[in-house]
């Protein structure tokens, strides 16, 4: 083997991103302040919220909207384990359990059955997924909570760009359609800061308290003071945290949501692409997508059929082998090391067996912004060869 691996995904940075960069640190002031705001009014706009907050990654995101919406010790949170653990990790990091209910074998998100059938007194929040980008039923989820009166956070962790159809309209995820919603510019995300995250919401009093939470509760932001004539003492108002995103990072994310569409058009053709492709053989099934949900493709995933006789592993290791690096399908959290101790969680009625079959039958491939011909075509003939053997 001679060939160089293709990795899972590369991130699209290039000479603006650089530029940007550059100016931040030409500038003198490179932790949160003037390049922060812009990217918040960037993102609110292009997602069509009314605020949005910059915060250091998704994980802390997820935190501060379980806690601004009074989630505490004794509450539970309705989610689903199957998701990075970054998902379940927060609700536990604001001292509430989780409630795992399964998801849908074709959003691959909550189920608005399960979740229906999961409430109970203790139930505080809804957290839903949009894994791997690919909208959730997030209408279904919300008819569900609104009848119960709980909020829902939205987990958008890994779907800028992506959007669902309500009525005639299409919505980009975020606007939110729950009452919050998370995003992560991690470098395995469509847009990336290094790390990152942010959180949108139209709720004015809750995108202040944000602001608030994220920087220490100070009385007074950093930037309001340094630009101040006078002498401002500032007030720490109550025990808060540093999830502050920093300029330098923030510089950087501005370019790519200014080109948030040819990002994600690019990686919908390679997604077209990859399906007409791959239709013709029979060991993986393709992703299709919903008349009512576009995906930002953020993950390019194929789920082997259970006739095929190839199982995850010997497909995983024929790609490695084969220089096309992969992964198997998203984890669930119960079924983590950090997870065995089942009084950490709780799942509701109907188990969890299509969140088992999605980690198990499923493989994620590279498809990214600036895939080269070569290695697309590399990925896909890999990819052909393998169900050729079967
Ligand atoms: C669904 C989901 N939620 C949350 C996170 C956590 O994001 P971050 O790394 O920005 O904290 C991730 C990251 O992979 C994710 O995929």
């Amino acid at each position: 083997m001679t060939r160089a691996r293709v990795p899972i995904t590369r991130p699209s940075l290039g000479a603006e991103e650089q530029a940007a960069a550059a100016r931040v640190i030409g500038s003198g002031w490179i932790t949160q302040g003037p390049e922060v705001a812009a990217l918040e009014q960037d993102l609110a706009c292009v997602l069509g919220a009314k605020h949005a907050v910059c915060v250091s990654n998704a994980t802390s995101a997820i935190e501060l909207c379980l806690r601004a919406l009074g989630v505490r010790p004794g509450d539970d949170v309705i989610t689903v384990s199957h998701s990075f653990i970054a998902t379940a990790n927060a609700v536990v990091a604001v001292g509430a359990r989780p409630v795992f209910v399964d998801i849908e074998r074709d959003t691959l998100g909550m189920s608005p059955k399960r979740l229906e059938e999961s409430l109970t007194p203790k139930t505080r929040a809804v957290l839903c997924v949009h894994q791997i980008g690919i909208p959730c039923d997030i209408e279904g989820i919300l008819d569900v909570a609104n009848r119960a009166g709980l909020p829902v956070v939205e987990d958008a962790a890994c779907a800028i760009g992506s959007e669902i159809k309500i009525g005639e309209e299409w919505q980009r995820i975020g606007r939110p359609h729950g009452v919050l919603a998370c995003f992560s510019f991690h470098p395995r995300k469509v847009v990336t800061t290094g790390d990152g995250g942010a959180i949108t919401t139209n709720d004015e009093s809750l995108a202040k308290r944000f602001r608030l939470l994220r920087q220490h509760a100070m009385s007074v932001s950093d930037t309001i003071r340094h630009a101040s004539d006078k002498v401002v003492f500032e007030d720490y108002l109550e025990p808060a945290y540093n999830y502050r995103m920093t300029d330098l990072q923030a510089s950087v994310g501005r370019p790519q949501i200014a080109r948030l569409d040819r990002i994600i058009e690019e990686r919908r053709s390679l997604a077209r692409l990859y399906g007409e492709r791959l239709a013709h053989q029979r060991v993986f099934e393709v992703p299709r997508e919903r008349a009512n949900a576009r995906w930002n493709f953020q993950t390019y995933a194929l789920r082997i059929r259970r006739d095929s006789g190839v199982t995850q592993l010997e497909a995983m290791q024929y790609l490695l082998d084969h220089g096309v690096a992969c992964k198997r399908g998203v984890q669930n959290a119960h079924q983590e090391i950090a997870y065995q101790d089942a009084s950490r969680w709780a799942q509701g009625p109907g188990g969890l067996a299509e969140s088992i079959a999605a980690r198990d039958e499923m493989i994620q491939v590279p498809l990214f912004n600036g895939i080269t011909e070569e290695e697309r075509e590399h990925v896909l003939k890999t990819l052909l060869d393998l169900a050729a053997r079967k």
